[in-house]
């Protein structure tokens, strides 16, 4: 076990106030919240950690950028800028720019979901998820078995299950399914890559059989640091080459540029074909804007051109896998169970094998992570029982597993937070007896998790 100190390849130059408030305001902080993190204020929080979506710290070059901005509505210099590094990394012939990653995922399902379609997938994210389920299709998970089991430790935890692809696509034919699809990394799945050798393989089955191959890109940069550290082949090649392979086998992608786009807003849709193109963009007008800034000031692309130079470099990416990896191998060590290997963005911490003494029932999840708050000022997110358990008619069922996410933004917390998180982490894991389970006090028909209002069960 390496436990190596990554420092930091960039120096801070600008500083943002943060405040541990005392214990009991966060115990009253927390009750008057329903005991839902997403109900408090966030100047309440001491480390943030409920998503790296949009929460990243811009670099000097960025902000220039954002001075160099072309507000024109058509035709302006930063579309140009952006066009040409999405051309560059993506290598598709169109770009369509959307203001975050769910627009671009709304315009290509609506372009080509019909009713009863299936699109399959390793994971699909939620938004994704949602999309395909508005035009009436059906998504479909097909990741390997390995990805439902958290302590195993697979490389490419991320993969499609290849033979489930195959067996797929021969039940439901080119008719029923409009286009495949694999998210890297796997966020629904713990952050987990997708080797090269899995996305060509896919690209070629759903290819020989004339169905469209898109990437969720959001965490592309990610995941090609994975193919670079754990792949053969690939230890000599940058980033930016394994990137520009990974997309040569795809026919498109939907990206969010809140992610590896080190961007606080924005996203694309990037794809090969005319016809498809002409249509997304035709819809584009209508829902997002004009095709050269589409829900995007010309600042923001500024913004985004110059984060995706900066996410394929390799003392970035460096660093920000290794300072994951690094807490990760401090709660193993102290006993903490969490989901193995860490993953690119995210720690997930798997609360049902360490809080056993709560029943799945009382949301073990929920529990552990309203502890990290009282604990340590620290927010993350359940991503269980509460997120997945009610089902549409009502009735509650249990999720696959009971996870907290500790979600990295980029580049803004540095490795003395991430110690302070192992202290908090570890102090709570030997204390784990007192931590309480949770009952429902009340809750809304859909997506309960970002309103519910709970209460501790106390005994
Ligand atoms: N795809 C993946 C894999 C994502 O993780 C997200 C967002 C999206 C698509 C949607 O992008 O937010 O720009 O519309 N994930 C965030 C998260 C919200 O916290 O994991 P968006």
């Amino acid at each position: 076990m390496t436990m190596q100190y990554p420092p930091e390849p960039f120096r801070i130059k600008l500083t943002e106030p943060i405040r541990l408030i005392p214990r009991e305001e966060r115990e009253a902080k927390l009750k008057e919240a329903g005991y839902n993190l997403f109900a408090l204020k966030a100047e309440d929080i001491f480390i943030d950690l409920l998503t790296d979506s949009g929460t990243g710290a811009m670099s000097q070059e960025q902000w220039a950028a954002l001075m160099r901005g072309d507000e024109s509505y058509a035709g302006a210099r930063s579309y140009h800028r952006l066009k040409a590094t999405v051309e560059d990394i993506f290598g598709f012939k169109y770009f369509v720019p959307t203001h975050q990653g769910r627009a671009a995922e709304n315009i290509l399902s609506a372009c080509l979901v019909k009713r009863d379609q299936w699109v399959p997938s390793n994971m699909h994210f939620d938004t994704t998820d949602a999309n395909i389920r508005a035009r009436g299709g059906r998504p479909a998970n097909l990741v390997i078995d390995e990805a439902a089991d958290p302590a195993n430790p697979h490389p490419f935890k991320g993969n499609m299950d290849i033979a489930k692809l195959k067996a797929f696509i021969a039940k439901y034919g080119r008719e029923k399914i409009p286009f495949g699809m694999i998210t890297v990394t796997n966020n629904s799945g713990g952050g987990q890559p997708v080797s090269m050798a899995n996305i060509r393989a896919a690209s070629e089955i759903c290819r020989r059989h004339g169905v469209l191959f898109f990437l969720d890109a959001c965490r592309f940069a990610e995941n090609a640091w994975f193919i670079k550290t754990r792949e053969e082949g690939y230890a000599d090649k940058t980033p930016l080459e394994i990137a520009q392979e990974m997309f040569s086998y795809a026919d498109g992608c939907t990206m969010s540029a809140k992610k590896d786009g080190m961007a606080n807003i924005g996203g694309f849709l990037a794809l090969n074909d005319d016809d498809l193109a002409l249509a997304c963009r035709n819809l584009e007008i209508l829902t997002e804007g004009f095709p050269t800034y589409g829900g995007m000031a010309g600042y923001d692309l500024e913004a985004v051109a110059q984060g995706l130079d900066e996410v394929v470099q390799e003392d970035y990416l460096r660093y920000r896998i290794r300072s994951i990896e690094y807490l990760g191998e401090k709660l193993t060590a102290a006993g903490v169970p969490i989901v193995q290997p860490t993953g690119g963005h995210a720690l997930y911490i798997d609360a049902r094998a360490m809080l056993p003494h709560i029943p799945v029932e009382q949301y073990p999840a929920w529990g552990l992570n309203n502890a990290l708050y009282l604990l340590g000022g620290v927010r993350a997110v359940e991503i269980g029982s509460v997120m997945f358990g009610l089902q549409p008619d009502g009735t509650e069922k249990p999720a696959a597993l009971d996870l907290v996410r500790l979600a990295f933004p980029r580049r803004v917390y540095t490795q003395s937070h991430v110690d302070y998180l192992a202290e908090i982490i570890v102090a709570i894991h030997q204390q784990r007896d007192r931590v309480p389970g949770y009952r429902i006090v009340w809750q809304a028909p859909t997506l309960r998790h970002f309103t519910i209002r709970m209460a501790p069960i106390e005994d």
